[in-house]
Parts: structure tokens; C-alpha cells; sequence
């Protein structure tokens, strides 16, 4: 931290854009692992100088375009047009001046990077590209924001060395309560790549819309990604009278994976079933035990009306629907929900009854039959899945109905269901109630708040989570991949809304995917979120103004 202070006052003794304000902090959100600076004169940003990439790598060429932009947006400094490099120049030579982007096979961790600062230039190592990207990331968040072009921004002399505690750092967005558009989707992953994030939990489907195109079940957008009306506020019985709805085409499912692909993202796509499909049976009722009718709901909540495990011919629109989804998302998990599936239909269905004794599903004490059937359509499911080539994900209740060790399991009711899952020998992935779902209120004076789902989830309690439970073995913690949090949108219609709720406390599950607990400190986290906000302010991002206050 010394270090730190006298490399500053260096920095400020440089002759040109010596103002504070015209210097890079590194101290960013995530903070990176180890930031030593070096007594060298820092390195001048300015626009002689350009980004070299090695020669051949598209990725990597790609990279420099992300930070040229960044540099731009940040400081208003218009870079060279990025370089290659070839085998023939000298790394030394061509990266004098510059800034240098290479891959070093000796960085341990796929998506660890370094960032070296002297007075002859930059250099960010990655791994991998994604690596580099996210090296990019950090000298991103490390750059002031300047309101008037400047001559140069001081770099101070550093080396930065970092990697993210989880490999698995994600964000959900549920598009299916409320459809947002596909220029707002690119947006929210744009937030996920500033904050250092991987995965982007896309939730298509609902009760209240069906958001995908699948070319085979056309009455699935056709009827199902619209309601007449939607109630008004907590199921009030009062509704707006507005046809709401929308849903996105292959082509678009397609751009929006290369969008987040070119950032590093991939997107899990999420077919909720067999709950949570009230439009799909008012599109097909015959998926349904009772035949229907059934309507695109107006009103939130669970739904008795669920797909009908006991006809083959859902288990055909299951594999039809996901044959089309694994050809648009080539990521190595699907979301197959399983959460809030009630059993009243199943329990008076002739056909779940067959399907329940031809099966010999028998329940063990505290379990109902109708809890293993839905076991019983989950493994299908998922051998229809590694058939091919994917893993199932889902939400926490699959653990209660005999479901395959295989399944990657959403722990959303706490965080106990994932230790216990991580025990049972599953991979986890921590996303609980209690502290990363942002649907909730983030203080407890929601008198002036928009309307929210309830709960009281401020900054600080995100940022407190810990998502290995001190009783898990070493064994069973490496089970827990990951964390994410939620957005649920059923009282979130439009986009300055989602950026209200997201907005900061993103910023505090970034430090939670990337900080050892260890080096996590609440206080300094709010000094350098503010740093953060001045980003976010930037691009006009509604933000949650109670930890700025
Ligand atoms: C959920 O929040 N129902 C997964
Ligand atoms: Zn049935």
C-alpha cells in the first residue's frame, strides 16, 4: 500500500496530464488480487499510442477494438488504430509506446491475466483471450473519466496480477414476466462483461409469455408470448387492459450469443418445466393433464396447470423444443428450471397415475409419488440432454425428486439446499433468496422505492455473502462452481428499472465471484464503487443512489 502512495506522487510529478484526475487507479471493482506498484515513471496514455495484438488471432484482434473503444469512452482520447503483430517483430520493440496484448501459457488460470505498467508501455497477458479481456477490464475501470479531451492520462508504473475465485459468475434476467428488447439484452451484457462476469442466465419462458421461436410449435409465440392484460401490482384483481408480450426469433437468440460470445459470455438459455408453462398449454393444451383450456396468465404467482408427464407426446415437445434450443446456444448447460411444480393435476391424472405405477415409482417416508415423477421427466430430460452433448441445470428442487447426480443444481431457497447437493456429490450453483435476489427491495424504507417483489436486500448484504458453507469438506466445496444472482421481472416492466435494481449491487456480487473472503472489506468496496459509478453515470445507467448518499 506504501508502494502504492509513492508510485502516485511519482505519477503526479510527470509533466504532461499530471492532475489527479488525468491519473489511472487500479484499486477497481473487483479489486484485483495483487496491484504492486513500481517506482518506475508511469506510462503516458495518449493518442500516438495504439493496441498490437498477435497477428492471425481474430480474439485477440477483437480485444484491442473493446479497449481502443473503452480508452475512447473513458478519457476521450482517440487511440491508433489497433496493430498486429507477427512472429518476426520483436515483443519488445513493437510493445515500446504501446500497449501490448499477448498470451502467456505460464498464467495458471483459464481466465486469470497480468497487466504490466513502465514508462515504455503496457503489456496484458492473458491465458486465454477471455483472460486478456478481462485484463482489458480492469485497465477499463482503471481510467478516469474525463469531461474535456486531455493531451495524456498517467498510467503509474504496476504489475497487476489476478484471477477470479469462481469460474462461474453469472447474472439471470427472466425476459418471459416482462419481454425486453433485444438492444436492452445487449445492454445487460455489457454490465455483465464490465463487472468481470461470465455466465448470462436468459429466462424465456413463463406462465405469463414464451419468448423463443421454435420453428416446430409456432402457436408458441403465435399465442403464447402474448397476454391481453396484466394485473396491477401484487395480484391486486385490478389489470391494466394492455396486450403485453414479444419474443425473439432464432436469428436473434443468435446474434444475442455471438454479442455476449465476443465478450465472453455464454449464455444458458432456460426452458422452465414442468411448471411455469401456462403458455405453452394455452398454445398446446394438450400438454396439459386436463386438456384445457388454459390462458397466458394476467396474474403471478404457481399455477396448478403443469405439463403432463403422463403423455408421450409432451416428452416429444420437450425434445423438439430442446433439439431446436441446442442448436442456437452453444453452451455446455441448458436451464431446465424444475422449480414450483405443483402436483394437484398429476395426483387426479389417469395417465401420471399409469405413468406412476408402470414406472414403480414409490415414494420413502415424507415424499409423495408425484415427487419422483417429476424425477422420473427430469432424468428423461436429461438423457435426452447428453444425448446431446449437454448438461442439465436447475433449480433446487430436483433434489427432492430422485433426480440423477449428474444434474448441475440452481440453489435458490437458501443456500442449504446447494451444501446439501454439493454433499450429494452435485455441482452447485449458489444463487439463494437470501442474498442475490435482486428482485428484492434494497432497503428498508421502501416507502419512495418502486414497487418490489418484498424482502430487503441492500448492498452491503450482498456483498456479505459467502457461498462455501464452513461445513463443506474441501471435496464438497469444489462442487460450488459458482454464483449468480437473479432478476426476476414480474413488477420490473422496463429497463431503467431492471439497471435501478441490478445497479450497484452487481458491483458487490462481482467482488463475492472474484475476492477470497479474506481480502473482501465492505468499507474500502464503497470507495471504489464510486469510482465504479462515475461508469455507470457515464452511460446513463439508472442507478440505486442509498450506499452514495
Ligand atoms: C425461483 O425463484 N422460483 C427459482
Ligand atoms: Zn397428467
Amino acid at each position: 500500500m506504501k508502494n502504492y502512495f509513492f508510485a502516485l506522487s511519482m505519477a503526479f510529478m510527470l509533466p504532461v496530464g499530471a492532475a489527479q484526475a488525468q491519473t489511472a487507479n487500479y484499486e477497481v471493482v473487483p479489486l484485483p488480487q495483487s496491484i504492486q506498484l513500481t517506482s518506475s515513471p508511469g506510462f503516458m496514455l495518449s493518442e500516438s499510442v495504439a493496441v498490437i495484438y498477435p497477428e492471425g488471432n481474430a480474439d485477440m484482434q477483437r480485444n484491442a477494438r473493446f479497449l481502443t473503444d473503452y480508452v475512447n469512452e473513458m478519457v476521450q482520447l482517440s487511440l491508433a488504430a489497433p496493430k498486429s503483430m507477427t512472429a518476426k517483430d520483436k515483443p519488445a520493440k513493437i510493445g515500446e509506446g504501446n500497449i501490448l496484448l499477448a498470451l502467456d501459457a505460464k498464467i495458471q488460470n483459464d481466465e486469470g491475466y497480468t497487466i504490466s505498467v513502465t514508462d515504455k508501455g503496457v503489456v496484458i497477458s492473458g491465458k486465454t483471450p477471455a483472460g486478456v479481456f478481462l485484463g482489458i477490464q480492469t485497465l477499463r475501470k482503471s481510467l478516469p473519466v474525463v469531461q474535456q479531451k486531455p493531451q495524456a492520462i498517467t498510467l503509474p508504473a504496476v504489475n497487476i496480477a489476478d484471477e477470479p475465485r469462481f469460474a462461474y459468475r453469472g447474472m439471470h434476467l427472466d425476459c418471459a414476466r416482462h419481454f425486453f428488447t433485444l438492444d436492452f439484452v445487449k445492454e445487460y451484457i455489457d454490465l455483465i462483461a464490465l463487472h468481470g462476469m461470465n455466465r448470462f442466465h436468459w429466462h424465456l419462458t413463463e406462465d405469463q409469455g414464451w419468448r423463443i421461436e421454435i420453428k416446430k410449435y409456432p402457436r408458441l409465440t403465435e399465442v403464447g408470448a402474448w397476454r391481453s392484460s396484466t394485473v396491477i401490482g401484487h395480484n391486486t384483481g385490478v389489470e391494466d387492459g394492455v396486450r403485453h408480450g414479444g419474443f425473439y426469433t432464432q436469428e436473434e437468440c443468435r446474434e444475442i450469443v455471438k454479442y455476449a460470445a465476443d465478450r465472453y459470455i455464454t449464455v444458458i438459455p432456460e426452458i422452465d418445466m414442468p411448471g411455469h408453462m401456462l403458455a405453452a398449454l394455452a398454445a398446446y393444451p394438450e400438454l396439459g393433464c386436463t386438456g384445457g383450456p388454459y390462458e397466458v396468465s394476467h396474474t403471478w404467482g404457481i399455477f396448478p396447470d403443469v405439463l403432463c408427464p403422463g403423455k408421450e407426446v409432451t416428452f416429444q415437445f420437450v425434445e423438439d423444443v430442446l433439439a431446436e434450443l441446442v442448436t442456437i446456444f452453444p453452451s455446455e448447460y441448458i436451464h431446465i428450471g424444475g422449480d414450483e411444480s405443483p402436483r394437484d393435476r398429476w395426483a387426479e391424472c389417469p395417465l401420471c397415475q399409469q405413468r406412476i405405477k408402470s414406472e414403480g415409482l414409490v415414494a420413502k417416508e415424507g415424499q409423495k409419488s408425484e415427487d419422483l415423477l417429476q424425477g422420473y421427466f427430469t432424468r428423461r430430460v436429461e438423457k435426452f440432454l447428453h444425448g446431446k452433448g449437454k448438461k442439465l441445470i436447475g433449480w433446487d428442487e430436483l433434489l427432492s425428486c430422485g433426480v440423477d447426480q449428474t444434474s448441475t443444481i440452481m440453489s435458490w431457497r437458501g443456500a442449504e439446499p446447494g451444501a446439501q447437493a454439493a454433499k450429494q456429490g452435485h455441482d452447485v450453483i449458489m444463487t439463494p433468496t437470501t442474498h442475490m435476489y435482486l428482485d428484492y427491495y434494497q432497503t428498508d424504507n421502501t416507502r419512495r422505492e418502486p414497487e418490489a417483489i418484498g424482502g430487503n436486500l441492500p448492498v452491503e448484504k450482498v456483498y456479505s455473502f459467502e457461498p462455501i458453507a464452513g461445513e463443506l469438506t474441501k471435496d464438497e466445496a469444489r462442487h460450488i462452481l459458482g454464483v449468480q444472482a437473479n432478476l426476476w421481472t414480474e413488477y420490473i416492466a422496463y429497463p431503467h428499472h431492471v439497471e435501478y435494481m441490478v445497479l450497484p449491487r452487481m458491483a458487490a456480487l462481482a467482488e463475492v465471484q472474484w475476492l477470497q473472503p479474506e481480502r473482501k472489506n465492505y468499507d474500502a468496496f464503497i470507495g471504489r464503487l464510486k469510482r465504479l459509478k462515475e461508469i455507470y453515470d457515464l452511460h446513463n445507467w439508472t442507478v440505486a443512489q442509498h450506499v452514495f448518499r
